[in-house]
């Protein structure tokens, strides 16, 4: 592999990627998914966010990312607001997320999945493509290669030209991952990436995770996986029926008696 494709951002690390989520509500009818939200991912840092099923986690995530409007409170990426923001707007912010379910393109291979990712990308501007043909074969050739050393550098260089729906899931997670990382993001955000993932691809996906984290990236991560969440996490955020109950270390959290009660809680539900 050569020049490494990706940001070392270790120089700056810590100043870019701040998420502060401010008495945040979104509202399902009179389901109050997610009810007066309010917490800090700080930049630099893994942030996760647990919590029982139907918590209000995977909303506050489409609420985050402009995939849904919040009906009250702020999102402020950086010190900017961009609850008001569609979520390419969020994205070209610097703020990329993951599915629950991964959703590749099914019939096209691994790298043309990741070759498509959004990626500031001129050679689809109309006028670009038809003056300037040679600037456009440059950058389909630039695409080609961040694409290969990403796809290189999340251990999916073996499976590259099959399709993206006949490799297993966590691979397909980790698609998701290349694809986000060709966009550049200050901070990503991951739904589950551990759920239904072989124990040995979710060594390879915490190992890219604390790789990417020292790089500078900031991370927000849901997660039911507890061993997952106590080795990556430096914070943890716990939510239940739309609300925060709980924060601070892994350890802590986990120990909080209102914690252990709403999983007690939920697994008798
Ligand atoms: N599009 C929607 N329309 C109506 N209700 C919704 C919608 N999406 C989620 N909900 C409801 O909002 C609540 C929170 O769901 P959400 O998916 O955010 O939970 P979660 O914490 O991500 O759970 P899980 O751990 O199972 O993924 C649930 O009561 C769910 O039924
Ligand atoms: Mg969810």
């Amino acid at each position: 592999m050569g020049a490494s494709p990706l940001p070392d951002r270790s120089v700056c690390a810590g100043t870019a990627g701040r998420l502060e989520v401010k008495r945040v509500e979104k509202l399902f009818g009179a389901n109050r998914a997610v009810d007066g939200v309010s917490f800090t991912a700080e930049p630099g840092r893994i942030t996760g966010l647990i919590g029982p099923n139907g918590a209000g986690k995977t909303t506050l995530f489409n609420a985050i990312a402009g995939d849904i409007p919040i009906d009250a409170g702020e999102v402020l990426l950086d010190g900017t607001r961009i609850d008001s923001f569609p979520s390419y707007k969020v994205f070209e912010k610097g703020l990329a997320r993951t599915f629950q379910i991964p959703r590749p393109f099914a019939r096209m291979t691994v790298l043309e999945n990741v070759m498509l990712a959004p990626s500031g990308q001129h050679g689809e501007r109309f006028w670009n493509t038809w003056l300037r043909p040679g600037l456009v074969a440059r950058q389909e050739k630039e695409i080609f290669e961040r694409a290969r050393a990403i796809i290189e550098f999340c251990g999916l260089s073996p499976v590259e030209r099959q399709l993206a729906g006949a490799i297993s899931g966590g691979q397909q997670k980790l698609v998701e991952l290349a694809r986000v990382l060709m966009a550049d993001p200050r901070i990503i955000l991951l739904d589950e990436p551990g759920a239904g993932v072989n124990p040995a691809l979710l060594d390879t996906i915490v190992d890219r995770i604390v790789e990417l984290n020292r790089r500078g990236l900031t991370f927000l991560i849901i997660e039911h996986n507890m061993d997952f969440v106590m080795s990556l996490c430096d914070a943890v955020v716990v939510m239940a029926t739309g609300k925060v109950i709980a924060r601070g270390t892994p350890d802590s959290v986990t120990a909080a008696p209102q914690v252990i009660e709403a999983y007690l809680g939920g697994a008798v539900e």
